[in-house]
């Protein structure tokens, strides 16, 4: 419960609305507790009918017939305004309550989004995607079950409850308790028999979930599983998930057969109760025939209440629990702040003065003694093997991580002492791993900047060389990227992802292994469009493979975590180390697949 409190800050937000919601709610159940009234009257006004006609006098009870008759009709008009009152309040209840319940639902998605928004790379690296869709989407809604439904049924309940009860001791206070006696029991019984249902819908929501994974992974390694012939060991072992499903599910039928049942034995041993001791007073005269049919109406009307609170109960457990994942997950702090707002126009100059890091995750240190500089609108590039440390400066130079120790400045300023925004917007990165979003080819290439015309798209798609394949695509730039459009290859992905850096016009440019995937020929073409849309800008292009149509002003080669040689191109080459064996090795390997 005490999880559920920093809901409060919701309600309050909602507080007038909500209010409105309680009144209905008063309103509702003080017309509906009304209606027995009428209904004990008219049977009273029918029993003393039947006792006042005489046997002998036809005239008499002629003019008592039509009495009555007209009694009785005011009594059915009365209850039926009644009714339509009850009903029309019960009808505004659920619409304030449940839109206040969908509001705050509305309000907690975007808290959350937004700080997920904030959180950095090493909280993503940490926590899985499933997961952290999981909490916006089912946590949430668990609490906005109890911020409507719970609520409104808790706040319904009381004054069901409190009314019902209120007329019934107004009654009799000796019957009232005679009846209240199995109520207890009863609910208690609903929520034993609730929560068994509960845990095995769980247990069997979580085996669907397992067998629909399962399915779908035979399905898209279909090709495995046939090549390898294992489709006999696959349905085994298909089948008996299966049949462990099918057993959970047979025996949550069997706990559910048994609810109504039960609740249907108690619920009318409530009501023998009623009549025998009722009827006892009726004899002896303290009450009448026609409280005793209030009493029963009265009791049918707590039933529902009593019989829901196992269910409230459970939807409150469910909803603290939900809110408990989820305040955890905003108690969450970024590690990297923003601590100005100070915009900077980024000129290009990058600097790294003996920067050291360890990712915070795993312990390693990717980076060690890093110091270098690059002039503005210089080209340069860094070569190195699979984990000596290069994306990580292209990593650490986006702010994606701050520095173990060490500096990194853009202009002389400590990227830590930009403004995050401002920073991340004015370097064109392409990362290692591109992402292209389930958009058009024209939105993906004009995703960093607002209102793009077509004819800017298409020039910065020319300068990455993706254009001319473009313009083959069913629907050239309007054509839809991912699963429900074309399916991109590797080189064609990494193309459009460089015209996405490009366009931002950016005067530092990292491309990390962007051309990784191309083949040789359309690497040679980028490699000579991309000087030209480059010239002037510092260029950080980070690779495993020498580029020879870039003059770079400087190669670092970096081998574990350190600067192993810098220069230029002639001078490692010259120098006969790493770069130039490297280089030897590349040229060997272009003339035998020439
Ligand atoms: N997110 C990460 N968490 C922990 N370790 C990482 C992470 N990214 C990279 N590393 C480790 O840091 C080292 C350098 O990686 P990286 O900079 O990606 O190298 P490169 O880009 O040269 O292949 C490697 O040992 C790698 O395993
Ligand atoms: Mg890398």
């Amino acid at each position: 419960m005490k999880e559920l409190s920093s809901l409060n800050k919701y309600f309050a937000r909602h507080k007038y609305r909500f209010f409105i919601g309680v009144i209905f709610v008063i309103l509702s159940n003080g017309f509906r507790t009304y209606n027995p009234r009428i209904i004990g009257k008219a049977i009273d006004k029918v029993v003393s009918f039947i006792k006042n006609i005489e046997p002998n006098s036809s005239a008499l009870n002629t003019v008592l017939e039509s009495e009555l008759s007209k009694t009785l009709l005011i009594f059915f008009l009365i209850y039926i305004g009644i009714a339509l009152l009850e009903g029309l309040f019960t009808f505004l209840m659920r619409q304030t309550i449940i839109v206040v319940s969908r509001h705050i639902e509305f309000d907690i998605k975007n808290d959350l989004y937004t700080h997920y928004q904030n959180l950095d790379t090493s909280f993503y690296k940490k926590n899985n995607t499933g997961d952290l869709m999981n909490r916006i989407t089912e946590d949430v809604s668990r609490v906005r079950m109890y911020v409507g439904p719970a609520v409104m049924y808790s706040v319904n309940l009381f004054f069901t409850i409190a009314f019902a009860i209120w007329a019934m001791a107004n009654i009799s206070i000796e019957l009232t308790l005679w009846v209240l006696i199995p109520l207890p029991i009863l609910s208690f019984v609903i929520y034993f028999i609730n929560d068994r249902v509960e845990k095995a819908s769980t247990v069997i929501q979580e085996q669907l979930s397992d067998l629909t994974t399962q399915a779908q992974e035979n399905y898209s390694g279909i090709r495995v599983v046939q090549s390898y012939a294992r489709e006999e060991a696959m349905l085994q072992h298909f089948e008996k998930e299966s049949n462990s499903y099918k057993a959970k599910n047979l025996w949550l039928a069997k706990i559910d057969a048994l609810y109504f049942p039960i609740m249907n034995l108690l619920i009318g041993i409530s009501l023998i109760v009623t009549i025998y001791a009722g009827g006892l007073r009726v004899g002896n005269g303290s009450i009448t025939a026609g409280n005793i049919a209030e009493f029963l109406i009265y009791m049918n009307m707590l039933m529902w209440p009593v019989s829901s609170l196992g269910w409230v109960a459970s939807l409150i457990q469910r909803a603290s629990a939900s809110m408990k994942r989820i305040n955890d997950f905003l108690k969450v702090k970024p590690n990297i702040t923003n601590h100005t707002n100070t915009e900077n126009k980024m000129v290009g100059k990058v600097s790294f003065e003996n920067v050291n890091f360890t990712y915070p995750e795993t312990g390693i240190t990717a980076l060690k003694q890093v110091s270098f500089t690059i002039p503005a609108g210089e080209r340069w590039a860094i070569i190195g093997k699979t984990g000596s440390g290069k994306s990580t400066i292209a990593e650490l130079l986006m702010r994606m991580y701050d520095v173990t120790s060490g500096s990194i400045k853009i202009d002389d300023i400590d990227v830590r002492n930009w403004n995050t925004a401002s920073l991340r917007s004015q370097i064109g990165y392409v990362p290692q791993d591109v992402f292209l979003f389930s958009e058009t080819v024209k939105e993906n290439i004009a995703f960093g900047i607002k209102n793009t015309d077509l004819e800017t798209v298409v020039k910065y798609a020319r300068h990455a060389s993706i254009h001319e394949e473009i313009e083959r695509f069913p629907q050239k730039y309007e054509t839809m990227v991912g699963e429900r459009g074309v399916t991109l290859s590797g080189g064609q992905k990494q193309r459009i992802s460089i015209a996405r850096a490009l366009i931002k016009q950016p005067n530092l440019l990292i491309l990390d292994d962007s051309l990784s995937a191309v083949d040789v020929a359309t690497e040679q073409a980028i490699q000579q469009s991309l000087s030209n849309s480059i010239a002037g800008k510092t260029t950080l292009i980070i690779t495993h493979r020498i580029f020879s149509f870039i003059n770079f002003d400087k190669i670092i080669v970096l081998n574990d975590g350190t600067i192993a040689e810098f220069g230029t191109h002639e001078e490692l080459l010259n120098k006969g180390g790493l770069y130039s064996s490297l280089y030897t090795l590349q040229k060997q390997h272009h003339t035998e697949t020439a």
